[in-house]
């Protein structure tokens, strides 16, 4: 294994995320019920899985050992600005969920936000896994690869909330809201 087939096997998982997505928005837009901690562990994943894990692994180490070569600039300033993105629509998603908890219909904004997220999951993930093809192939050593790869699995800590958070899309999966 190495760095960069971690994040791409990050990424199998997100995709899961994002059919359940998908569902939500869906079953939403067309007035079905789905329980509210259900979507409340969308949000979790979203906060546990995707921005403190994946996005701390791209971030914090990938990215900054492909811009050592001083290669992909543009491409990187281009991801971590969807990052940002995503955070904010992530709080959105949030907000109105609260809101709709607390009383208020705020079913539209929260499909609408969830929908948007799932929009931007699907083309960020597909330009990332062109960006890895191109670092791992243009840039990145055998070395570096293995380090990040080693780097990723040692924080025994984020393995074990790696798993909790497989088992919650796991648990989102079979709900009867995803299955029918
Ligand atoms: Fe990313
Ligand atoms: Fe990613």
């Amino acid at each position: 294994m190495s760095g960069t087939e971690t994040l791409r096997e990050d990424h199998k998982q997100i995709r899961r995320l994002e059919k359940v997505i998908i569902k939500c928005y869906t079953e939403l837009y067309a007035g079905k019920n789905i329980p509210f901690s259900d979507i409340d562990k969308i949000t979790l994943i979203i906060e546990e899985f995707l921005d403190s894990i994946h996005y701390s692994r791209e971030e914090d180490s990938y990215f900054p050992c492909v811009a050592t070569y001083d290669h992909l600039k543009q491409e990187i300033r281009g991801l971590l600005i969807e990052h940002e993105f995503s955070r904010r629509i992530a709080l959105q998603i949030k907000k109105h969920l609260k809101r709709w908890k607390e009383g208020e219909d705020a079913r539209e904004p929260v499909a609408r936000y969830l929908k948007t997220y799932s929009v931007y999951l699907m083309d960020h993930m597909n330009k990332e896994e062109d960006f890895f093809d191109k670092a791992e192939t243009e840039v990145l050593s055998k070395e570096e690869e293995l380090d990040m790869y080693e780097q990723f699995r040692s924080v025994m800590t984020i393995s074990k909330k790696m798993e909790d958070m497989i088992k919650e899309i796991e648990y989102l999966e079979n709900q009867p809201w995803v299955q029918n």
